[in-house]
């Protein structure tokens, strides 16, 4: 065989053939504890038997439709989504697409048509996906297109005296990460999200929150919105929102998302019946007693668990935890001494950050897992 995949991933030596809950089975019948989740996808765990069913049920019923057509499926998700969303005045109104890139692509076509401005702040550090207008504001490396699709205007992050200076009466929006995941989960100072909702309501710019990680009750709240208490007039979000399922979504206050030509979305697979059964089953059983407990209850396991050997400090909240090596070492011999241990984590663009994004099914007891494996660690740098 001579196709090959362009070579986009440093692939992890872990030849997994199977995964259940919070394990991952490989070829020998390994079991790898899965403290990465799929990356903040597998909200519910691996397999869940609950989503299983659902999507089983919505493949037989109806597989597939064209956004032309309503139906059931999305009837019933705007009604279980509905009930977790912060508070606005005017209420929200959602866009569905496929992936978070999409998701915050729509979210600045949205702010750029509502206020005719045509400049976009956003931060250093941050990461909003890998297409034209998501690249444009996301701070990587490698520029992914020789021009931006609008102004965009990178300021550093957290620092609110900048950030007044920045926004003014032409920016149509702001776009953030309630916690900068890919950065190396950095909080934003206190007070910081606050300052920039004074900002925006000042100068008329949106807020945008990327909650493409910190959406779907990760924070151990259903939005990073309750988390800080600062309600966004548009927020994001993706990955875990379906569970495992591929989907994007753009949640816009209704005031905002009224204010411009429904002409302007549009997506084939979005919206999909199988996609929004799936995240209706995840936003029903986030909203369940007890499940964003257990996340919290689980946070504070792991945080315990991890202050051991070569980790110094542990940042974040809820199931979006970073794990600080000491001056000896780096993210990356860490992650690989666990995985030998049977411990999964991820590492982040900061070399001395570990990311830690399970599962929001994880008991605290499990985190004893992470304990002995650090326990256990003889790291060189
Ligand atoms: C904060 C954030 N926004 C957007 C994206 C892009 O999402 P997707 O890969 O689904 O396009 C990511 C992906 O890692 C992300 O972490």
């Amino acid at each position: 065989m001579s196709l090959r995949e362009i070579d986009a991933y440093a692939r992890l030596p872990l030849p997994v053939v199977a995964a259940q809950d919070n394990e991952l089975i490989l070829e020998d019948g390994r079991r790898v504890l899965d403290l990465y989740g799929g990356h903040c996808v597998n909200t519910l765990g691996a397999g869940d038997v609950g989503l299983a069913r659902v999507l089983s049920r919505q493949w037989h019923e109806l597989s597939f439709a064209t956004n032309l057509l309503d139906h059931a499926p999305r009837r019933d998700f705007l009604a279980a989504f509905e009930p977790n969303l912060p508070l606005a005045p005017s209420g929200w109104q959602v866009f569905c697409t496929n992936s978070g890139a999409e998701a915050n692509e729509n979210a600045l076509k949205l702010a750029l048509a509502f206020t005719r401005r045509r400049k976009v702040v956003y931060f250093k550090g941050a990461f909003h996906g890998r297409t034209a207008a998501a690249a444009a504001v996301s701070d990587t490396k490698l520029p992914a297109f020789p021009n931006a699709p609008f102004d965009a205007l990178k300021i550093p992050w957290s620092q609110s005296e900048v950030a007044q200076w920045a926004i003014d009466d032409s920016v149509a929006a702001v776009i953030l990460e309630p916690y900068q995941s890919l950065a190396g989960v950095t909080e934003p100072a206190p007070g910081f999200l606050e300052k920039l909702r004074e900002r925006c309501d000042q100068t008329g710019a949106l807020l945008v929150f990327d909650e493409v990680q910190t959406g779907s009750g990760r924070l151990g709240s259903f939005w990073a919105a309750q988390h800080f208490g600062v309600v966004p007039d548009v927020f994001t979000t993706a990955k875990g929102a379906a569970g495992g399922l591929p989907i994007g979504l753009t949640v816009a206050q209704t005031k905002f998302a009224s204010g411009v030509p429904g002409k302007l979305f549009g997506s084939t697979f979005g919206g999909g019946p199988l996609a929004l059964a799936a995240a209706a089953e995840v936003a029903r059983r986030i909203a369940e007693p007890g499940f964003l407990a257990n996340v919290r209850a689980t946070s504070a396991a792991l945080k315990q668990a991890a202050l051991r050997g070569p980790i110094v400090r542990v940042r974040g909240a809820g199931l979006l935890l970073g794990l600080v090596v000491n001056s000896d070492t780096s993210a990356a011999a860490v992650r690989d001494a666990l995985l030998a241990q049977g411990v999964l984590v991820g590492t982040s663009d900061d070399p001395k950050v570990l990311r830690l994004s399970p599962a929001l099914t994880l008991r605290p007891h499990e985190a004893e897992r992470l304990a002995r494996a650090l326990d256990a660690l003889t790291v060189r740098a």
